[in-house]
């Protein structure tokens, strides 16, 4: 998808398989944010000394064509890539990776990230639109995604577009003073 006005220069698209080395690169600068600690339940660390059949993997369970699993990339010009999102799609009657039941067909967002110089100019809307729009063709009945009671921009950048909380709360891992807010938004 094209983007209008200011971000005309970037697009948004499902990643490709064969991608996985630019997926690994953008994880690994997401894990360096400033406040990674509270956008991600991964580390750098962690990350950096995983093998190559790691990252082709995952890009080959969350490319174009790959059902349940999408990951979403905003790219510029030069082709480089400046933000992801990726929506897994979770079954009625399963548990989560935390071991909660899902009660009913949904989406859930994970890996959100924009790069700084991209943020607050409408390019993370138009990502989530993208990501959207696949998850409501994947027939979802709903889309959640959990944030860190301190992460205060993404809360903020996800109630502008519609999630609200539902009240869930998941205690993060490695830190049970610290909570993850479940936010979700109803299929329209
Ligand atoms: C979360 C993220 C994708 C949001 O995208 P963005 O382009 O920054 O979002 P926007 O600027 O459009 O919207 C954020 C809103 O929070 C406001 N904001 C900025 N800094 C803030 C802060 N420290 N505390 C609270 N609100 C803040 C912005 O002014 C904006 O307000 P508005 O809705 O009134 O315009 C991006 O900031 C990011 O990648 N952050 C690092 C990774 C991350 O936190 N991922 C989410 C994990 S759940």
């Amino acid at each position: 998808m094209s983007i209008p006005d200011d971000n005309e220069k970037f697009l948004v698209r499902a990643i490709r398989a064969e991608e996985w080395p630019a997926m690994k690169a953008l994880r690994l600068q997401s894990l360096r944010d400033p406040i990674a600690h509270l956008a991600f339940l991964d580390t750098y660390d962690a990350a950096v000394v995983r093998p190559d059949s790691f990252w082709v993997e995952r890009a080959a369970g969350a490319c174009v064509g790959a059902t349940g699993t999408q990951q979403f990339i905003a790219e510029g010009p030069d082709g480089q890539w400046v933000g992801t999102v990726t929506v897994l799609v979770e079954e009625a009657g399963t548990t989560d990776w935390a071991g909660f039941p899902i009660e009913r067909r949904q989406g859930h967002l994970v890996g959100v990230y924009v790069q700084p110089e991209q943020r607050g100019c409408g390019l993370t809307e138009v990502l989530f639109d993208e990501a959207l729009r696949w998850a409501w063709e994947a027939e979802v009945e709903r889309v959640r995604l959990l944030v860190h009671e301190d992460n205060g921009r993404a809360q903020r950048f996800y109630r502008r577009i519609g999630f609200l909380p539902s009240g869930v709360t998941v205690p993060m891992a490695g830190d049970p003073d610290a909570r993850e807010l479940e936010f979700v938004l109803e299929r329209p």
